[in-house]
């Protein structure tokens, strides 16, 4: 059996499709997660096993969430209330009789890009997923750590924004694309003149990552400032791992990548002010390989390594 179904669950939207185990992604289908998302998976891997059906090995499914690995259980997903408790893997069990495998998403991304893409040759790194909110996950030794990695929650203000996850203070809460968005709202909302007021006919709630990094480059100032505000959050975050685990990458992916210029050069640059220097010295920060594929390459990479007897 050739194929895998890799499906990439993440707060905004939900990619599937069949990956051979060379990594080749093929039939790849994009929906909207909305607030019905495990009908959306079902619909998305209905039509994904009527091609090739007796080809498939087994279903991947990366979570933007907290996993009970053992379980198969999402036990809370911040930015996707409907799946918070869903037992996943039994309903994907016991619907499709096949072998499934539940990872988180940055998890399943990290595993990706360490078969196949920019960590190949890196025994030693952290992958962050920067989208609607912040996931990590950790490479040592080549081997995925079974740790959460969960660095969107990492404390990086004593006191501040409020999260999803119902701290306050996390990097989520500065960094990722949510945040900036509801930074930049929230300027216009308090007056400051900006470019993006005008957008959607006034109705700046519409306003996407994209729009605020093109308005940056158009040198809309509320842009620039909200944009490298998060970018030095991330910073710290970044600072913080390569002090404790002392990676020989960082390797980055997700939406907010478009904006690299200024988002993540201003986050590098923080990074290099913080971290130890003996470590920093050590360390690449680089772009993915896979981009958006990284998790459907991860967790159909998975299924091959658990699922093939
Ligand atoms: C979730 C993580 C997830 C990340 C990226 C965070 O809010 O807690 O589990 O990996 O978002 O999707
Ligand atoms: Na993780
Ligand atoms: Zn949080």
């Amino acid at each position: 059996k050739n194929y895998a179904i890799g499906i990439d669950i993440g707060g905004t939207n939900i990619r599937a499709a069949l990956v051979n185990s060379a990594g080749e992604v093929k039939s790849k289908l994009k929906e909207s997660t909305g607030t019905k998302p495990i009908a959306v998976i079902h619909k998305l891997i209905d039509s994904l096993s009527s091609k090739y059906a007796e080809q498939i090995c087994g279903i991947g499914i990366a979570v933007a969430g907290i996993i009970n690995r053992n379980a198969g259980i999402i036990m809370r997903s911040p930015n996707i209330s409907a799946l918070s408790g869903i037992d996943l893997e039994a309903d994907i069990k016991s619907r499709y009789k096949t072998c499934v495998v539940i990872e988180n998403d940055a998890n399943a991304a990290a595993y990706g890009e360490k078969c196949i893409g920019a960590g190949k040759d890196f025994k030693n790194f952290v992958m962050l997923t920067l989208g609607t909110g912040i996931g990590g996950g950790i490479i040592v030794n080549n081997k995925l750590l079974s740790v959460a990695a969960e660095v969107g929650h990492m404390s990086i203000r004593a006191d501040g924004q409020p999260c999803a996850c119902g701290n306050v203070g996390c990097l989520e809460s500065y960094a990722s694309a949510s945040a900036i968005i509801g930074n930049a709202v929230s300027e216009i909302e308090k007056g400051t003149n900006s470019t993006l007021k005008a957008m959607y006919n006034g109705n700046f709630y519409k306003i996407t990552a994209e729009d605020i990094y093109k308005a940056a480059l158009d040198g809309d100032p509320l842009s620039r400032t909200v944009l490298r505000e998060a970018g030095k959050s991330l910073g710290i975050g970044i600072a913080n791992l390569i002090n404790i685990l002392s990676p020989d990458a960082i390797i980055l992916t997700g939406g907010l990548l478009g904006a690299w210029n200024i988002y993540v050069e201003t986050a590098i640059q923080e990074a290099s002010k913080r971290t130890l220097k003996e470590l920093y010295s050590n360390v690449k920060i680089i772009p993915s390989l896979l981009g958006d594929n990284a998790g459907i390459i991860g967790a159909a990479q998975l299924v091959f390594e658990e699922c093939r007897v």
